[in-house]
């Protein structure tokens, strides 16, 4: 008798939410009410959201993406021209799918030697944040002083071939699709990775983690040196975006770095993807994967990076403001006609 009344307790356990998950939802179902009217997240709400994650192995953050786009009506190309080249709608799905279904996609097409030199200028000339330190230097190889060299956006966003780059309709047209709605321009960013230390860093995110600044995302990664396996290529798990793809166990240590044993140990090896390129290089990926940029052995890394998103609910992050002598006519015009992907972009 007891082990059947035993066998209905478990049974009907399965159609009630832990009260945990029912706290979370209600923390972040008043935050993101605020956020709707104040355009910004208290701390308490993001949390939730990286809580409810962790609890829910993804579908919490699936269902309320679907909930948030379900009024919106994307604007599909069926062809695009720009910095991957010239995109079919049967070039566009085939991307599409390889990110639902790994994560992550590398393309052909590579930033020019042209724009790769001026971006490399800017980042040997400009003063970079870097890890224990509230002064700003400039990256010097022979001297190092941190495993960092972290650009301020707004820094970079002056940048004409930033500029060329947050305008590119292959990269806008493939964050539309993943993310089916029109994509907001979320933050460009870019960092040097250096050997300053001697061990994985994890303030330099050297060690396996996942993104949680939004609700959903996707992240366009240049390298602008060539990468190889010794100078802190990226590495993410195959599929690992997917909801209900990560031992709940691990999720359970909330939200952590975890050692690279302990995610070989449940991952196949072919799963374990690195990603190596000649300077240049473009991939896509969406970074709730898990991930890392490795340790490096020798020499230095310069990646940037550009964040899509479905909506601002998150981590707070200052928008932009431009003078119109550092944006390019053509980037002022497309500011102004494209509202909501520019949402965060203001000209003076
Ligand atoms: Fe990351």
């Amino acid at each position: 008798m007891k082990s059947i009344v035993k066998k209905i307790i478990s049974y009907l356990s399965k159609f009630i939410e832990p009260s945990e998950i029912v706290k979370n939802k209600r923390l972040f179902k008043a935050g993101y009410d605020d956020y709707l009217q104040l355009g910004k997240t208290n701390q308490e709400a993001y949390m939730s959201m990286i809580k409810l994650y962790c609890q829910t192995n993804g579908q919490f953050n699936n269902d309320k993406h679907e909930e948030i786009i379900r009024s919106s009506s994307p604007n599909y190309s069926d062809c695009v021209n720009g910095l991957l080249g010239q995109l079919t709608n049967a070039d566009l799905v085939d991307i599409n799918e390889e990110l639902i279904e790994e994560g992550y996609v590398k393309f052909d097409n590579k930033l020019s030697d042209d724009v790769c030199k001026r971006i490399l200028k800017f980042a040997e000339t400009t003063p970079a944040i870097i890890s224990k330190s509230s002064e700003r230097v400039i990256y010097n190889r022979e001297d190092l002083a941190s495993e960092v060299y972290r650009f301020d956006s707004q820094d970079l966003i002056q940048l004409d071939e930033i500029q060329k780059l947050i305008m590119d309709p292959t990269l806008i047209e493939i964050a539309r699709r993943y993310l089916k709605c029109e994509p907001i321009f979320d933050f460009p960013t870019m960092w040097w990775s250096t050997t300053f230390m001697k061990e994985a860093s994890s303030e330099a995110a050297q060690m396996y983690h996942f993104d949680m600044d939004r609700i959903k995302w996707l992240k366009i990664f240049f390298y602008i040196n060539e990468v190889t396996e010794d100078n802190g290529p990226h590495h993410y798990i195959s599929g690992t975006h997917k909801i209900g793809s990560k031992p709940q166990h691990l999720l359970d240590k909330g939200y952590v770095r975890i050692e690279d044993e302990e995610l070989q140990a449940l991952y196949p090896n072919d799963k374990m993807k690195c990603i190596t390129g000649k300077e240049g290089s473009i991939f896509a990926g969406d970074t709730m994967c898990w991930h890392k940029g490795s340790q490096l052995v020798e020499g230095e890394r310069l990646v940037l990076e550009f964040e899509y998103c479905s909506s601002l609910f998150g981590a707070n992050s200052d928008p932009f403001f431009l003078d119109p002598d550092d944006a390019s006519p053509e980037f002022i015009d497309f500011i102004s006609t494209n509202k909501t992907y520019a949402l965060k972009i203001n000209i003076l």
